[in-house]
């Protein structure tokens, strides 16, 4: 997968799991709920002013019903529920 490099975890011999490449944005949709961005990103408000999410890893909302946009609140579970 495009973004991930190999590793092996240490004490098991020949093991191989996926490790993020943070020298990139991974952007990762979830079905129903938010995009994913983790790795080296800049984010953005509508004026270009920098925003510090305060974390490495966000969630952006796509479902346009967050509070707190463009993070997500949590707020596409209740949407979900309500189908
Ligand atoms: S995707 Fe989570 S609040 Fe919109």
């Amino acid at each position: 997968m495009e973004g991930l490099l190999d590793g092996f975890v240490p004490g098991s011999a020949g093991y191989r799991y996926p490790v993020h490449n943070f020298d990139i944005a991974e952007i990762q949709a979830y079905e129903d709920g938010p995009l994913i961005v983790r790795g080296n990103f800049e984010l953005r408000d509508e004026n270009g002013e920098l925003i510090d999410p305060g974390r490495g890893t966000i969630a952006l909302c796509r479902c346009g019903k967050s509070a707190l946009k463009p993070l997500c609140d949590g707020t596409h579970t209740l949407i979900r529920k309500r189908r």
